[in-house]
């Protein structure tokens, strides 16, 4: 090797738009024209060879994307780490390039089978040889980038793509001498976008606008000044001749067609060993290990942990999984997760926690505690509690944490019999209070019976049209079981209703419920109680006749006259005793002694005078009034019931019917069996489930 610049390429004999390996492929098979690109090729060719040696790689036939020898390896002084294709459609081109570094005097490393990496196509040097940065999420694998910090003695900067059109760093990041970064940010995740504004100042980042990384001017050649590249918009140029660069166009339409343009035709093969480099550095990357159990296949867990892993910006490799043989048996799965940094894997590990996988690594630490030094604010880090029973180890120990629900931290206190943990919500934190901080020592128990999921997606999609009414009797007869089954046995079931249950005609059926004790608690905000009250005193629900569905003239008021009668007595209770108010839900309720709380907001008129307009007062009277609920019923009221859900912990089970299945995804998907999702007009549903439960009390009459 010489001490001058040289680049390998590879003439363009063979190249063909010969199948779809990325968007850019898609459409132009065989749609380039050979003649063209040689032309095109040599164009390239010529203005290298102004300033570097080029030595060319023979082509082979078959191998149609040989051209782009970016991908051949990623060179640094004499070694090389060799590709390995994510697709079959280029590994044959393996074995060409391999030979060729051995022939040339490289050490040649190769990567484990399995474990894509596709060169310097993903891989960048800083030009001041500071760092690599290292591209994932299409081509290569994040575990990669460990080897590559290993072998090549380089700190790596891991980043991840997310725009499958930039499916190769290259295709949209560009380092350019003098410490400059040409780039596309929107091809990369928001972690990695952060990554590159730390390290590289706002001064040196040329942000590349659409247009421009369209036409591939990121995936451009950088020698000293001068920056070769398909095209570039007026603008860009300007932008980079103010900064000293001069920029040399040269067309490469017959690549853009597969998918690269300069530089993915060029691999740069005298890479500098960078000196006076701060050692220690190496590599960010994280791994850890993780032990899944349960229904990992039928409930979708598996999925849903694997998906995470990668939407949290890690990679994973699935080291054992052990397939429970039956249905009723489970199994079981380790997991080795990586991540670019230590907050990522922070951050996956707790979402993973979360979903009950459990840390195996080494031995199990003790979790990790920070002092609340300001009122109603955690520590930093602190660990965002979730609906599953949660452990955390002190001093060796796992100690159950109670009050379980979602969105909270974790409160330790020590007392003299030992520490105690709890759910506190973040206004509720005092100064000087002990919260649970990272994901060191925290472990959430998932009940391995479950199966999770399938109710949810099972019933969702009738919102989609493929719903057959006998459907919805299935699961309102099942319903109307877990009813039944826990009035006989003194369980508590609470009900959180919206308007839409009176304009559906469901207030009959829901007071019929009450009555008939299948209701133990009723929360809801002004609106439905509102609309009852003004349909029991008027018939009208918002000034609809609700026996005729028309609008009554001057209808409008009946509502306001309701709230108003309402007022005047001093509250619904107070109206009942009066006899002014002798039908409806909150006629029933207050006759049954049933508890309800109405939740105000923003838009309630009124309010009634039973509506709690303080919100935090409200949030704390919903909580007391589910506490030991065996099943809510959500009717309607995306608002009210999400605010439930939040409150309460797995195991409860829920039943929420909307007929817009958004409403019904959000909030049945809680990941858990006990989640029922049933998409259709609430009315509807409580009049079956009323006709149901009829018949399992009188099943002759009701038939
Ligand atoms: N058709 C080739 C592929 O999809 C194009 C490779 C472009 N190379 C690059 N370094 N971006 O693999």
């Amino acid at each position: 090797m010489t001490e001058s610049l040289r680049f390998l390429m590879c003439s363009p004999d063979h190249y063909e738009v010969d199948y779809v390996i990325n968007p850019w492929m898609e459409g132009n098979i065989h749609k380039s024209s050979r003649d063209r690109a040689v032309e095109q090729w040599q164009g390239l060719y010529h203005l290298i060879q102004k300033r570097a040696i080029v030595d060319l790689v023979t082509p082979a036939v078959g191998w149609p994307d040989m051209v782009f020898t970016a991908n051949a390896g990623l060179v640094l002084g004499d070694r090389v780490v060799l590709s390995r294709f994510l697709h079959r459609e280029r590994q044959g081109e393996e074995p060409y390039f391999k030979a060729w570094f051995a022939s040339n005097g490289f050490t040649v490393y190769e990567l484990p089978k399995e474990l894509p990496f596709e060169g310097a196509g993903d891989a960048l040097f800083d030009r001041e040889g500071r760092w690599l940065w290292a591209g994932y999420g299409f081509r290569s694998e994040l575990d990669a980038h460990a080897y590559l910090s290993d072998w090549l003695d380089i700190e790596v900067l891991s980043l991840r793509l997310v725009d499958e059109r930039f499916y190769h760093l290259d295709t949209c990041f560009c380092p350019l001498s003098n410490g400059y970064l040409l780039y596309y940010p929107p091809a990369f995740d928001a972690y990695s976008n952060r990554l590159i504004e730390l390290r590289v100042p706002v001064e040196k980042r040329i942000i590349v606008a659409e247009a421009d990384a369209d036409v591939f001017a990121c995936n451009s050649v950088n020698l000293g000044s001068i920056i070769i590249m398909n095209r570039a918009s007026t603008n860009l140029t300007q932008q980079l001749n103010a900064l000293g660069f001069e920029v040399w166009e040269t067309p490469l339409t017959e690549f853009l067609k597969a998918g690269g343009a300069a530089k993915c035709l060029t691999l740069r093969v005298t890479e500098p060993v960078p000196t006076g480099r701060e050692l220690g550095l190496q590599s960010m990357i994280e791994n850890r290990t993780v032990l899944l159990e349960g229904h990992l296949l039928d409930s979708g867990l598996i999925n849903r942990a694997l998906d995470l892993i990668v939407e949290g910006g890690g990679s994973f490799q699935v080291l054992n999984f052990e397939l429970g043989e039956q249905r009723q048996s489970t199994s079981r799965a380790e997991v080795k997760v990586s991540a670019p940094s230590h907050d990522l894997m922070e951050e996956i590990l707790s979402q993973l926690i979360g979903l009950g996988a459990i840390p195996s690594t080494r031995e199990v630490c003790d979790i990790h505690l920070a002092v609340v030094n300001q009122m109603g604010v955690a520590p930093e880090d602190f660990y965002v509690t979730t609906i599953y029973p949660t452990e955390i180890r002190i001093n060796c120990e796992w100690v159950r944490v109670t009050n379980q629900r979602m969105d909270a931290a974790i409160v330790v206190h020590s007392t003299p019999t030992g520490s105690i943990a709890e759910c506190k919500l973040l206004r509720d934190l005092v100064v000087g209070e002990q919260v649970a901080v990272g994901v060191e020592g925290i472990r959430s128990v998932r009940n391995p019976e479950s199966r999770d999921q399938r109710h949810t997606q099972e019933f969702s999609f009738m919102g989609a049209g493929v719903s057959s009414e006998r459907r919805v009797e299935l699961v309102v007869e099942q319903i109307a079981w877990d009813l039944r089954h826990i009035r006989d046995r003194g369980g508590k079931v609470a009900v959180v209703a919206g308007p839409v249950v009176i304009h559906t005609g469901g207030g009959l059926h829901l007071s019929q419920l009450i009555r008939d004790g299948y209701v133990q608690a009723l929360l809801g905000g002004n609106a439905i109680a509102v609309h009852d009250i003004e349909q029991s005193m008027m018939g009208t629900s918002l000034g609809v006749d609700m026996k005729r569905g028309v609008s009554v003239r001057g209808g409008h008021r009946h509502h306001l006259k309701a709230i108003n009668t309402i007022r005047r007595w001093g509250g619904i209770r107070q109206a009942v005793a009066q006899g002014v108010l002798n039908s409806g839900i909150f006629y029933e309720c207050i006759c049954r002694g049933v508890p309800f709380a109405l939740a105000g907001s923003i838009r309630d008129d009124g309010p009634l005078p039973d509506t709690q307009m303080d919100l935090l007062q409200a949030q704390a009277d919903y909580s007391r009034l589910i506490q030991g609920s065996d099943l809510i019923l959500m009717l309607s009221s995306m608002l009210h019931s999400i605010g439930v859900g939040n409150m309460t912990p797995a195991g409860v089970k829920m039943v929420c019917v909307d007929i817009n299945p958004a409403v019904v995804t959000k909030l049945a998907d809680r990941g858990s069996v006990e989640s029922v999702g049933v998409v259709t007009d609430v009315g509807l549903f409580l009049s079956l489930l009323v006709r149901q439960l009829e018949r399992l009390t009188h099943p002759l009459k009701a038939g």
